[in-house]
């Protein structure tokens, strides 16, 4: 049975537990500072797995010797963006947070693929990188999974088509300057240009750029947890299954879109052995400026 370690049993870390045990994808570890937290959880989860008709075994604590030997551990231990906060007035909290969690991932298990979550996502996916010393495709961030579906929510609302008919990409950061691919939109097949007018479509992909505030906003006290939850469970079983599924990574570019040493979102083929191969996608001149623009952000913080 496959290992998947999720460190932090707050609200992103707790869903993508129990997405990850639902879906059958491995045994379980959630891991929180705060104690009681992950082992009560975790209790709770595996109280449900009956039902579920799953064998998954699910615990949870504080040491990190109960992760020994997990083939995926995701990070989502931080802070969340409370309203008027963006996501980089949370990197001081949150480095430090990584510098704490990755070196004990890092002891316990050294060949695990790194998935992390923590925002600022593509800075964090970057320290994480650096300080596990792990090869770059056993290094992933999540976050393209998430503006993707979220542009999918919002055509398919728009055009009351079925969600399993509409494809989207979104590039770049995980921030106001992301880059929703509207060329490589479609419902069925058909660009989403030919199907709805240029204004509606700018009011999408300004909805998709502040999806994340949107659902703060709301909430008031944190941030969104079922959509990056599911999102994080669909990027684990494309891992242990091997899919060899392309979705929207931010991963270490080196060359690839002219692109040196940065952690940025494109599309990745993921696999068993983590991100196996990055996608280059033709992009027009606007979309080519966005993305280095995109680029140019993650750079200067
Ligand atoms: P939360 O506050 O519900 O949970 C965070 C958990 O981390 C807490 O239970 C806390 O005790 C734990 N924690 C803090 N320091 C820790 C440490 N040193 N070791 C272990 N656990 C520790 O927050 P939520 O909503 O789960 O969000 C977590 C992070 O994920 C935030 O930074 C948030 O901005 C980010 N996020 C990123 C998304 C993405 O698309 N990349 C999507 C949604 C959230
Ligand atoms: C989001 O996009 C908070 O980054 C998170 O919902």
């Amino acid at each position: 049975m496959p290992k998947i370690s999720i460190i932090g049993a707050g609200n992103v870390g707790s869903q993508a537990a129990f997405y990850s045990a639902l879906r059958g994808l491995g045994d379980i570890v959630l891991v929180d500072v705060v104690d009681g937290l992950a082992a009560g959880k975790a209790l709770d989860m595996l109280e449900s797995m009956p039902i579920a008709g799953v064998n998954s075994k699910i615990i949870g604590g504080s040491d990190y010797a109960l992760t020994r030997d997990s083939d995926i551990v995701v990070v989502t231990a931080g802070i969340a963006r409370k309203p008027g906060m963006s996501r980089h007035d949370l990197i001081e909290t949150n480095s430090r947070i990584m510098r704490s969690v990755i070196p004990e991932i890092g002891k316990e298990s050294p060949e695990s693929i790194l998935i992390v979550v923590t925002n600022p996502l593509d800075e964090m996916v970057h320290l994480a990188h650096t300080l596990s010393g792990f090869p770059k495709q056993r290094v992933l961030g999540m976050a393209g999974v998430l503006d993707s579906v979220r542009f999918r929510t919002f055509i398919a609302e728009e055009l009351g088509a079925d969600v399993n008919d509409v494809k989207a990409m979104v590039l770049g950061s995980h921030g106001d300057l992301m880059i929703p691919l509207v060329e490589y939109c479609t419902v069925k097949g058909e660009k989403i240009s030919n199907l709805l007018s240029q204004e509606k479509i700018d009011v999408i992909v300004e909805r998709v750029r502040k999806g994340g505030v949107e659902i703060v906003k709301l909430l008031k006290t944190g941030s969104a947890f079922f959509a990056p939850g599911l999102s994080i469970a669909a990027m684990v079983e494309a891992i242990i299954k091997d899919q060899k599924n392309i979705m929207p990574c931010s991963v270490l570019l080196q060359g690839e879109y002219g692109v040196e040493d940065v952690f940025i979102g494109v599309p990745v083929k993921l696999g068993r052995n983590g991100a196996e191969e990055i996608i280059e996608l033709e992009l027009n001149k606007e979309e080519r400026l966005a993305f280095d623009k995109s680029v140019s952000q993650v750079k200067t913080q």
